[in-house]
């Protein structure tokens, strides 16, 4: 076989040509999911891989498929990840994965490489959830693991509905979500966390994605006047949610390697002469072990009640979503390992402490995850930062794995589906 190489300029040229929809005074992106920032995105994504030649079709979740065909009829090795971001995001986060997917594909179609399975880069629909609770939820959709109807249902803080979104911006697809098999999934990411810097190592070979969920929460007290209220007769609902962030805080201290976080929080009216009368939270607790997850819910509505009752408040507490950890399929594991060996990296096994629509998407086709080192392991903050050559690396290995995942397609002779 011909030694395929990415080109390291253009896909970093395409990287921070992205970045600049959207892009922030502090270097990063905010492009939250199916805003006018994310159709832009969108229309230039489709835009490109129509020059190289591919179908661009999308489903009724939003999600893309760019699709150069193989000389098989058998369902495609997909590629891709997210364009949505944080909105104090970073260049990397997501984009790469889609980028670095396209890169492969621009390198497939100029080296007349012909492949045996029909190849697709994949833009999935709000992975980030920042916009529309929960994450990675078209993926989600796909997988048949959430409801459709459900999630096209789900409102932004402004009450505007995911479907009404979609439409807005003209990327609710005729195709119906999930039936579209996939032959193999590969998702380029950077690794988001500290393991692969400190240990000098150029590439992770994802074995897995730990256990997460979510919760809504709301504590009630009372409005009152801040300067006629005495202390003891207020029922102040952020002195309940204060105290509801330290015990959530603490039960991931107790749970390690677990992680416990309060990261959205809404305070009402947010005056500063009322006492809260009510605060809106989400909890985020994640686990590889999905038995000490439990323990960590446990204590968390243990909490609750402790926390509220001496403050004379009320509360509703919701688990909106639940991922279980999951692990990757054996053989495209096998190649993301023997496609950095190949190319000569430093590798070792890796358990994502974020999410992925590559866990989603193992449900319904076999799939594995390649990561790069990011500076400081800092993510979703606008300084995330991997280097020209470290996102060159993870493409070629993405190439690699991929290249190895049509071979073995080809040899079976068949679609893949007992691959998993
Ligand atoms: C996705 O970005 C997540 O891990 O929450
Ligand atoms: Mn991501
Ligand atoms: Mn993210």
């Amino acid at each position: 076989m011909r030694n395929l190489a990415i080109d390291a300029e253009r896909l970093w040229g395409e990287i921070m040509e992205t970045a600049a929809i959207g892009g922030t005074p502090k270097g990063g992106v905010c492009r939250l999911t199916l805003t006018d920032l994310d159709r832009q995105v969108r229309d230039w994504f489709k835009a490109r891989a129509e020059e190289l030649g591919c179908r661009v079709t999308v489903d009724d979740m939003g999600a893309m498929f760019a699709r150069r065909e193989g000389t098989a009829n058998v369902p495609p090795i997909a590629f891709g990840s997210h364009l949505d971001t944080q909105p104090t995001g970073g260049k990397f986060d997501g984009v790469l994965g889609v980028l670095a997917a396209l890169e492969t594909l621009r390198t497939l179609v100029e080296a007349g490489y012909e492949t045996y399975a029909p190849i697709e880069v994949v833009n999935w629909t709000n992975e980030e959830g920042s916009r529309f609770a929960p994450a990675m939820v078209s993926s989600g959709v796909f997988a048949k693991v959430i409801e459709k109807d459900w999630a096209q249902s789900r409102q932004d803080r402004d009450g505007m509905t995911f479907a009404a979104a979609l439409d807005a911006i003209g990327y609710r697809g005729k195709e119906r979500c999930g039936e579209h098999p996939l032959s193999a999934f590969f998702e380029l990411h950077i690794e988001q966390g500290p393991i692969l810097e400190a240990e000098g190592k150029d590439i992770g070979v994802v074995t897995g994605v730990q256990a997460m969920r979510w919760y809504e929460v709301t504590i009630a007290g009372q409005d009152a006047h801040t300067g006629a209220t005495p202390m003891h007769l207020r029922k102040n609902a952020l002195l309940g949610a204060a105290r509801m962030v330290d015990a959530v805080d603490a039960v991931g201290r107790m749970h390690p390697p677990g992680v416990a976080t309060v990261g959205r929080i809404e305070n009402r009216p947010n005056s500063p002469n009322v006492v809260p009368g009510e605060v809106f939270f989400m909890i985020d607790l994640r686990h590889p072990d999905g038995a000490a997850l439990d323990e960590m819910e446990k204590g968390v509505r243990a909490a609750l009640p402790e926390v509220c009752a001496p403050l004379g408040l009320t509360f509703t507490e919701q688990r909106i979503w639940e991922q279980p950890a999951v692990r990757f399929n054996a053989d495209c594991v096998a190649a993301v390992r023997r496609a950095a060996e190949l190319s000569g990296y430093s590798a070792r096994d890796v358990v994502s402490g974020a999410g992925h629509d590559a866990a989603y998407i193992s449900r319904v086709a076999p799939s594995a995850m390649i990561f790069i080192p990011c500076l400081g392991g800092i993510s979703h903050n606008e300084a995330e930062f991997s280097s020209k050559e470290q996102c060159a690396k993870g493409a070629q290995v993405l190439l690699q794995a991929v290249l190895d995942c049509d071979r073995q397609l080809a040899e079976r002779g068949g679609s893949g589906k007992d691959a998993r």
